[in-house]
């Protein structure tokens, strides 16, 4: 019988590139996705693996305790890779009930689903939480996150994300439950919702549209490429201590501004427009609530102990996900539906 892993929020960003990356390099797994398609996921990011034998996918609400329940006692899963998760700040600044439902509530409900299943037997079994550096806070001493870092989050989206850590580390201290977190810098690539600032800008700049940047565009993020996330996944899925924390990062710090205008260099670029033009599009807009000023990650104890590391230069990385963007026309089209425009609205409009 082959080993069966449920990887969640496999139908969005992240996840569905580490679905990917475990369907094709495991035939030996069974990886069972479950999503429950919120605006963020989408099966189209999946569309090249998803007649492959060893998949399945499973629309299931990681809110509903007894459905989840069933679900783990039909597959027997010996890990779990958890990603699902409402994950964008501006929304959390909106509407926080929605993150603490699933950020906090859902990652407790799988938890209580595989302490059940596994209770007689942890040999073998690991539950890996997939999270963020955005729960250490804003560091702007010129320091970086370790995995000693205090937490101090700042958002809900952040104090979502960070009391779904704790719950994790208390299951691990109170059941032996076998754990393990990794706290990653912000993504970029290929399948991201055109909420988050590159897409964004990407679609903005694609159709001549203002590229909001908040407040003065001094904001630091560390960005790391998608598939760089993938494979650190993979490899503390697999060699990883339990009980263990793993900081994943890009060492690679951008201002937002300096990120906007190189982004707009490389689209002039592939766009064919005057040098210059693009960055005419930039607009500079009231600032986030509460906007964090610096995140920056130390992976040092990733790379010295898992020998991981970061493969993707960074304008190669934008410049392949910009060419990802201007292909999948379609793509783009269908996530820009009704719903996105009226986000797009209240967030850009009407504010
Ligand atoms: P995303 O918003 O693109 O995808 C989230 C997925 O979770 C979607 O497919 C959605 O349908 C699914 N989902 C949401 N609520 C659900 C529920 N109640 N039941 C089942 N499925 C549900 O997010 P992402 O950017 O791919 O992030 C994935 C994970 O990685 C999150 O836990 C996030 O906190 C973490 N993370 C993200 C980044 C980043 O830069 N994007 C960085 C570090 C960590
Ligand atoms: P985002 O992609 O939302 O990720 P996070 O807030 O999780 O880091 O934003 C990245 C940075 O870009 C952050 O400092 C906020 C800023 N930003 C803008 O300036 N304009 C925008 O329209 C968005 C979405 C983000």
């Amino acid at each position: 019988m082959k080993k069966s892993i449920l990887i969640t929020g496999g139908a969005g960003f992240i996840g569905s590139h580490v679905v990917r990356l475990f369907v094709n390099k495991y035939p030996k797994y069974k990886i069972v996705n479950l999503d429950n398609l919120t605006y963020a996921g989408n099966l189209e990011n999946l569309i090249d693996i998803e007649s492959k034998e060893n998949y399945k996918f499973l629309k299931a609400d990681i809110n509903n305790p007894s459905l989840i329940d069933e679900i783990f006692n039909e597959f027997q899963f010996e890990g779990v890779i958890h990603l699902a998760a409402e994950s964008h700040v501006d929304r959390s600044i909106s509407n926080p009930m929605e993150f603490i439902y699933t950020n906090v509530v859902g990652t407790v409900n799988l938890l209580n689903s595989s302490k059940r299943i596994w209770k007689d037997n942890y040999n073998n079994k690991l539950f890996y939480h997939i999270s963020t550096d955005e729960v250490y806070g804003s560091i702007e001493d010129g320091g970086y996150f370790t995995e000693e870092t205090p937490y101090e989050p700042r958002s809900p989206y952040s104090a979502s994300k960070a009391s779904s850590d704790h719950f994790v580390r208390a299951y691990f201290n109170t059941y032996k439950l076998p754990v393990v977190i990794s706290n990653c810098s912000n993504n970029y690539g290929p399948n991201q919702f055109p909420e988050k600032l590159i897409p964004l800008a990407i679609n903005n700049i694609k159709n001549n549209k203002s590229i909001p940047v908040y407040g003065k565009g001094e904001n630091i993020r560390d960005w790391l490429y998608v598939e760089d996330h993938a494979n650190a996944i993979d490899v503390i899925f697999h060699k990883g201590k339990t009980g263990e924390t793993y900081n994943i990062g890009g060492n690679n710090e951008w201002k937002n501004i300096d990120l906007i205008k190189k982004l707009c260099e490389i689209m002039d670029e592939k766009l064919g427009r005057k040098a210059g033009a693009s960055g005419k599009l930039i607009t500079f807009v009231k600032d986030r609530a509460g906007h964090d000023l610096r995140y920056a990650i130390d992976s040092g104890k990733l790379m010295k102990a898992l020998k991981w590391q970061p493969s993707c230069n960074f304008e190669e990385g934008l410049a392949k996900t910009v060419e990802w963007y201007l292909t999948n026309e379609k793509w783009l089209n269908n996530v820009i539906t009704g719903d996105y425009e009226k986000y797009y609205d209240n967030q850009y409009i009407k504010r």
